[in-house]
């Protein structure tokens, strides 16, 4: 007769006797393919950095050419053009990096932008491009790569936004779509894990990308500074690490699930001071 005490104890000695990972190995992966969406700058142009240091091959793909080649020459890569807002590009992108790479490993879909406007003042063609430039590209890349993921055991990693989890005043369109990109990586994550393929994403807050310090003046700068419990803003690279953790073998129970990188702000309660 099975005792619950017995079963449970025997239980621990396995995982005792459970082998010890390389675990600085697991975060390499020489021989596999990436294709990074958006590798153009910013937060792409160091996650293709990060997975060529991994040991990957990166495609790199923009709709601007200049900086698609400029990012595989620095990362020993290929460069594609192609706008991944149109499935049809997806289409004939995802089948030429299988044809010139044989393989494909590791998806990172960077595409996105805010186009910000109040629900007022919203029109319906700001949410048509807003949904566009957030979300299509995510599910044209989760349908056009999932096949050639399953055959080693992939993952897709998007970066969302902070701006998904909580009401966003002022830039709702892009709250809602980046809250619907959330809502398929969990979808996606659940479908696609009887086929061993992971799908999580990243929510940022404000990175300094070179387009945010386009956009950012001094003094809002300094106020998002003074928000932020660790004192800083994030930089592309603080965002290229979670996705390379979430890319490697190291995750490889992780799926699903929303990393926040938020420098501890919503960590805090928005509450007046006691003391
Ligand atoms: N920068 C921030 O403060 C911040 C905060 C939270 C979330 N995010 C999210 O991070 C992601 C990257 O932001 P970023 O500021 O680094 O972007 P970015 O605009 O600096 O870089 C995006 C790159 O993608 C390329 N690109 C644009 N549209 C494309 C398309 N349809 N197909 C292929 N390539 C395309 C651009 O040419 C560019 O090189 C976005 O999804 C954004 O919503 C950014």
């Amino acid at each position: 007769m099975s005792d619950a005490r017995t079963d449970a104890s025997s239980d621990q000695a396995q995982a005792v006797d459970c082998p010890v990972p390389d675990y600085t190995e697991l975060l390499t992966a020489p021989g596999t393919v990436a294709l990074v969406v958006g590798a153009g700058q910013g937060i792409g142009r160091q996650a293709a950095h990060a997975l060529a240091q991994s040991g990957a091959h990166v495609c790199c793909v923009d709709t601007d050419t200049t900086r698609a080649e400029r990012i595989a020459e620095e990362v020993g890569g290929t460069p594609y053009v192609a706008d991944a807002t149109d499935e049809e590009q997806v289409v004939r992108l995802v089948e030429q990096v299988l044809t010139d790479h044989g393989r494909l490993d590791t998806v990172v879909d960077i595409v996105g932008m805010a186009r910000f406007r109040s629900l007022a003042d919203a029109s319906n063609e700001d949410w048509q491009w807003q949904f566009a430039v957030v979300l299509d590209h995510v599910r044209h890349l989760i349908k056009h790569t999932a096949d050639p993921l399953a055959t080693h055991g992939g993952s897709i990693t998007v970066v969302s936004s902070i701006a998904a989890l909580s009401g966003a005043q002022g830039n709702g369109p892009y709250a809602a779509a980046k809250a619907a990109v959330v809502s398929l990586v969990r979808t996606a994550a659940v479908e696609l894990a009887p086929r061993g393929v992971r799908v999580n994403t990243v929510a940022p807050d404000v990175v300094l990308t070179p387009r945010m310090e386009q956009i950012l003046d001094p003094e809002r700068r300094a106020a998002f500074v003074a928000n932020s419990p660790l004192g800083r803003l994030a930089v592309p690279s603080d965002v290229a690490a979670a996705i390379l953790f979430l890319s490697s073998r190291l995750a490889s129970y992780v799926t699903g699930q929303v990393v926040v990188l938020d420098g501890g702000v919503g960590a805090r309660l928005q509450y007046p001071d006691f003391v």
